[in-house]
């Protein structure tokens, strides 16, 4: 039996091009799985592929708020490699923090567009082919700590990832009849340029982050994120569906009220 944990595994990972998607591509391939990357950052993500070798990984530019660029990225994989085993749900956009009481209403649709119903979009077209093809799939989405607490002042982040949770609940209690896993990976605050655009930036958010977090001596990276997904991912987690894994060292098990956001 192969030692590589996703060995012959086909899997689409959107936000694929940048930070903890980009991270997953090169941790999925190195384990053996063929990775289609989709994104809307069309030069990074091809650079993405291109450093990580074409026989391994391919690009595919995709917005994931049309449903027909949706439909069309799970066709190519299709088309490319006959059949999806796992999608990597991962693309997202934050919201800036700010007042309920001034709250942007166009910017909260926007949010809401990308987290939940790409997500969605993905989630349904990707297990349409799974179901198709008889695949006993897994789908692994980023959720973030914010999918479980409040808190923070990113009202349409928030509610974006506590919806996205609710897809990932609502899919995993209809596709376990299909043999298909759905959960999620939610992570604690990283420096990715989603949070930070510069060494000094991405520097302030570690730091920032570090003194808030629970779990002492560790700075939370993509890599670390990948790896709970590559677990998700891989048939070690062959039983386990439905959840949302924090990778946060704790943080939302023992946020008290002295930890300010
Ligand atoms: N960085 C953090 O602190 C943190 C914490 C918790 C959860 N997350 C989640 O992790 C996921 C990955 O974020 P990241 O930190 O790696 O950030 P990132 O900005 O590096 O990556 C996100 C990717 O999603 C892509 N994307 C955005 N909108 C898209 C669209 N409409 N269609 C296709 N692709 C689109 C972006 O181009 C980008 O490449 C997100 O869902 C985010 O909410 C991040």
């Amino acid at each position: 039996m192969s030692e590589l944990r996703l060995d012959g595994k086909i899997v689409i990972i959107t936000g694929g091009a940048s930070g903890i998607g980009a991270e997953a591509a090169r941790l999925f391939t190195d384990q053996g799985a063929k990775v289609v990357i989709v994104d809307i950052q069309e030069e990074l993500g091809r650079n993405v592929a291109v450093s990580i070798g074409k026989e391994k990984a391919s690009f595919y530019r995709c917005d994931i708020t049309e449903e027909t660029q949706v439909e069309n990225a799970v066709k190519f994989t299709v088309e490319k490699h006959g059949k999806v085993d796992v999608l990597f749900s991962n693309a997202g956009i934050l919201d800036p923090r700010g007042s309920i009481l001034d709250l942007d209403l166009d910017r909260f649709d926007r949010i809401m567009a990308v987290n939940v119903r790409g997500a969605a979009a993905f989630i349904k077209h990707a297990a349409r082919v799974m179901v198709e093809k008889g695949t006993r799939g897994s789908i692994v989405c980023t959720t973030s700590v914010s999918s479980e607490i409040g808190g923070g002042r990113r009202h349409g982040y928030t509610a974006s990832k506590h919806g996205l949770l609710g897809v990932i609940r609502t899919a995993c209690g209809e596709l376990g009849k299909y043999g298909i896993r759905v959960n999620g990976v939610a992570p604690y605050a990283l420096a990715t340029p989603l949070t930070s655009h510069d060494e000094e930036t991405a520097r302030q958010v570690e730091e920032e982050f570090a003194a808030k977090g629970v779990l002492k001596g560790v700075v939370l990276n993509a890599r670390h994120v990948a790896q709970v997904a590559l677990f998700l991912a891989s048939d070690e987690s062959v039983y386990v569906s439905g959840q949302n894994l924090a990778v946060d060292g704790g943080y939302s098990m023992c946020r008290s009220v002295n930890v300010q956001i």
